[in-house]
């Protein structure tokens, strides 16, 4: 056990009152009161049209482009820095992920080298807003409408992310979000796909439900999956919701400590910019090369306090293997750690953090 983990969210009195509600009422299962209420309360926060719970926040991903009818020998643009299930979903619908490496000042998807890597086989764009910051909408927008590419944001990691002013997943065709325990809002495992499209909203639901026809009992016209969220994880993401404003506001706060604390080391902090209110689901940090990086993060360990590295660029994984270089996806990821970024961390615990990080750069570096 960590003295600091990397996150562990808050679960208070209101995830248990509605829980308790659930079981007390028996809808534990995938209808009930919660479910509605948790996806209306849910739209109204991202300013979408509609919004629809699902298992996870990578059944989002594989619904989205399900929805958008993206199949086999089509090409989905994706950053080859991210998750590995904003790549695996488009690998499910048989169509090839195509690589864009990510910019340096925000370690997002560098929106001028996608350009090069259209072709007459492009069909959509997976944009994820990584570590909490935005992509370039603007610049995606532009693109998609020049090539006819359809949009799909991945907010997974992104709840509460502004781009212009405007919550990210309202620029693309539809949004996914991830509820999983270390998200900024979480129901332990759940997603979230959001559009202001109603025929694609529609064909989702039925995709979701086992692909049952209207009006005609146990008759099922098109090939469904049962990705459902139960009653009782809303009840959750219901409570959840209530204290959004709370924990990213906490949230905005301890990234502020951090910077303030880390200043004068040879560190670089994740930045916002200008165009972005970030939402810092994870206070990141590069250090000056890998060596370093990998023996802060030993040395931090020693100390109780749990990091994660920067994912590892997909193009590498032996499933997908691209003998390209993507040369600032790999840089970042080599540099990169996670700091603790949880709601519950105090300024005291902040400066007790930093304090352990400063002394490596004292004692060890
Ligand atoms: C960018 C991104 N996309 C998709 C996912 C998948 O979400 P889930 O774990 O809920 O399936 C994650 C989860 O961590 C993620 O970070």
């Amino acid at each position: 056990m960590y003295k600091y983990p990397v996150y562990k969210p808050i679960i208070g009195e209101q995830e248990k009152k509605y829980v308790t509600e659930c079981l007390d009422s028996t809808w534990i299962s995938s209808k009930g009161k919660f479910i509605s209420l948790f996806e209306n309360k849910f739209s109204e926060y991202v300013k979408c049209d509609y919004a629809t719970t699902c298992t996870n926040g990578t059944v989002a991903l594989h619904l989205a482009l399900l929805a958008l009818d993206i199949k086999e020998t089509e090409e989905v643009i994706v950053p080859t820095l991210t998750y590995i299930a904003s790549v695996n979903a488009i690998t499910y619908v048989g169509a090839k992920p195509i690589f864009v490496d990510s910019e340096n000042d925000y370690w997002q998807m560098d929106t001028k080298k996608i350009e090069e890597k259209i072709t007459s086989r492009t069909k959509a764009i997976v944009v994820v807003h990584l570590y909490g910051h935005s992509t370039k909408m603007d610049d995606i927008v532009k693109i998609a409408k020049k090539y006819n590419l359809k949009i799909i944001e991945d907010c997974a990691e992104a709840f509460g992310t502004r781009y212009k002013g405007k919550h990210v997943g309202s620029f693309g065709d539809i949004a996914t979000y991830s509820f999983f325990g270390n998200k900024t809002i979480t129901t332990g495992e759940g997603g979230m796909i959001t559009t202001n499209n109603e025929s694609l909203y529609k064909k989702i639901l039925k995709l979701k439900g086992q692909g049952l026809a209207e009006n005609k009992e146990y008759w099922h016209d098109i090939l469904g999956y049962n990705y459902r969220m139960t009653n009782i994880a809303c009840a959750i993401g219901l409570a959840q919701l209530e204290r959004a404003s709370f924990v990213l506001d906490k949230k905005r706060m301890i990234a502020r400590h951090y910077k303030d604390e880390l200043e004068s080391l040879p560190i670089v902090f994740h930045k916002e910019s200008s165009e972005c209110f970030h939402s810092y689901w994870m206070c990141t940090i590069l250090t000056e090369n890998e060596k370093m990086r990998d023996n802060l993060r030993i040395y931090l360990k020693e100390n109780s306090i749990e990091t994660r590295p920067i994912f590892n660029p997909i193009h590498k994984m032996p499933m997908y293997n691209i003998h390209e270089q993507f040369k600032i996806a790999e840089d970042l990821s080599k540099r990169g750690i996670n700091l603790p970024s949880y709601p519950d961390l105090d300024k005291q615990d902040v400066s007790n953090i930093c304090a352990i990080i400063k002394s490596f750069f004292v004692n060890i570096a």
